[in-house]
């Protein structure tokens, strides 16, 4: 038999422009919890910015700074933890978080997604020739993965507040004694 869950923290997956970070400070607020950025973590510990360590490290170096992340993440308590989007993509990284932590995936179509990420340059990946088409790409590979969290949510349709009061009445829901 598998042991109980426990919902200790917040953990917010999905792909790239789904809101994450901009949920993430929402639902920390509400809940009074503090927010944890994998991206952010890594560039710290790192002293790098991401699409430097890309450059110079290569993504599967990356990957594994992500995995060391998650792996750190397991000890905390009352955190709201955006990821970045490929983290969640990974089944052992998604075991992990779920864990200590409810997991949301956020979610948006290829063309919400595109029209928030378009004007910004600081995503590696998409410093492809066809960015739109490599939306597509990634989403159908990681979907199956994402599909996984407990709980997913299209924040296409709602506000920023919205989407962050859903997760909350979920997260009190998943906490309340059975
Ligand atoms: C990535 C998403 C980025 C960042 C890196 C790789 C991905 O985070 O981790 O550029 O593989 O989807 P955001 O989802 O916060 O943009």
């Amino acid at each position: 038999m598998q042991p109980p869950r426990q919902y200790r923290n917040v953990a917010l997956i999905g792909f790239m422009g789904t809101g994450k970070t901009t949920v993430g400070h929402q639902l920390a607020t509400m809940l009074r919890f503090q927010f944890l950025d994998t991206d952010q973590w890594i560039e710290e510990r790192c002293g790098q910015r991401i699409p430097d360590i890309f450059a110079q490290k290569g993504e599967a170096e990356f990957r594994v700074m992500e995995r060391d992340a998650v792996a750190q993440l397991a000890r905390y308590s009352r955190m709201v933890i955006a990821t970045g989007g490929g983290l969640g993509a990974n089944r052992e990284n998604l075991a992990s978080l779920k864990s200590h932590a409810l997991v949301v995936c956020l979610w948006a179509s290829p063309e919400g997604i595109w029209q928030r990420v378009r004007h910004q340059s600081h995503r590696p990946l998409l410093h492809d020739p066809d960015p739109p088409a490599k939306i597509r790409q990634l989403l159908t590979e990681r979907s199956p993965v994402y599909r996984e969290a407990d709980v997913l949510i299209s924040t296409e349709i709602r506000t920023v507040r919205e989407v962050a009061s859903q997760i909350a009445h979920q997260f009190q829901l998943a906490r309340r004694p059975s």
